[in-house]
């Protein structure tokens, strides 16, 4: 089995980041000098996926519009001789083969992922969350990519977190298989403390085999009333082989400020044009000198 394909589901309505994201869709937002979705697709192409499908809606054509051509401006930087930024451009829209599909009504992240059934037909996938960041030495979707290629099944990436936060995502029932590798038998979506299965966390990132778009087809409207991409995983891993990794690496939700906020000053740390100056202009800032 190999994954050759991956599906970004970025058609939620991004109501924790407004009013920024009325106009803006979260994932065009920038984190130092590119946008959220290009971190993403960049992880997506790091971990040998050929061809990606973002799931976008009505608001988000933006997405699309970044990483086409844009043949004035190009003409106008190659004729000044900006060549890095002229690069920069066209390196956004040569990145992979990127596909896209509407999904017309937002009714959850379940029906977003059935929309890409048609993209992905008969094969397994990844799926990167859009407003999921993550930083690691090795990509995490080649992670888990490595695990469901070994085992023939579905991966999750899962991280411990505390029991306090458990309740903002979904938890798993796991027993041991190998090193940072579980095998999964139940999951429930945002559980209350006292009904979580472990301090394991789904976050953000899946390898998936082509049997979920036939349970998500037939899925109930769960918690929060939406079709719950945690309720058809629950159906997958009783019918299929499931495992999940915990994943080197951290993540960022960039689709709440603070984790948006996170983000931004670790990126900008860590980039070679503003990493000294801001590490300079913050060490100033809480010494309470000026500058
Ligand atoms: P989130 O809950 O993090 O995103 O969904 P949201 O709905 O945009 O955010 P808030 O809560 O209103 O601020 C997780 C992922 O599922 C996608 C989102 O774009 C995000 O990548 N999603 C969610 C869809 O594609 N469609 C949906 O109907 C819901």
């Amino acid at each position: 089995m190999k994954v050759r394909k991956a599906v970004i589901p970025a058609a939620g309505l991004g109501t924790r980041m407004l009013p920024a994201t009325k106009t803006v869709p979260k994932e065009m937002l920038p984190l130092v000098d590119k946008p959220v979705i290009q971190y993403i697709i960049e992880e997506a192409v790091a971990s040998g996926i050929e061809d990606i499908l973002i799931v976008t809606n009505r608001a988000k054509s933006a997405m699309d519009d970044y990483f086409d051509y844009y043949p004035e401006l190009e003409t106008r930087l190659n004729q000044a001789g900006k060549d890095k930024e002229l690069y920069a451009v066209r390196r956004a829209a040569d990145l992979a083969n990127i596909f896209y599909v509407r999904q017309k009504e937002t009714k959850g992240l379940g029906h977003a992922i059935w929309r890409a059934k048609r993209f992905v037909g008969d094969e397994p996938f990844a799926v990167l969350l859009g407003d999921d960041i993550m930083r690691s030495s090795k990509p995490v979707t080649l992670q888990l990519v490595e695990a469901a290629e070994k085992y023939g099944s579905s991966a999750l990436g899962v991280q411990q977190v505390s029991t306090e936060a458990i309740s903002k995502y979904s938890s798993v029932q796991i027993g041991p298989l190998e090193d940072r590798i579980f095998s999964v038998f139940d999951m429930n979506e945002k559980p209350a403390p006292t009904e979580m299965f472990s301090n394991y966390a789904i976050l953000g990132r899946y390898v998936l085999t082509p049997g979920i778009f036939e349970i998500l087809e037939n899925l109930k409207p769960g918690y929060g009333g939406e079709i719950q991409l945690t309720d058809g995983l629950r159906e997958l891993c009783r019918v299929d082989r499931m495992v999940a990794v915990d994943f080197e690496g951290r993540r960022y939700d960039t689709g709440n400020l603070r984790g948006f906020l996170e983000a931004t000053l670790d990126f900008a740390l860590e980039h070679p044009e503003t990493g000294a100056w801001l590490a300079d202009y913050l060490k100033h800032r809480a010494a309470g000198l000026e500058r």
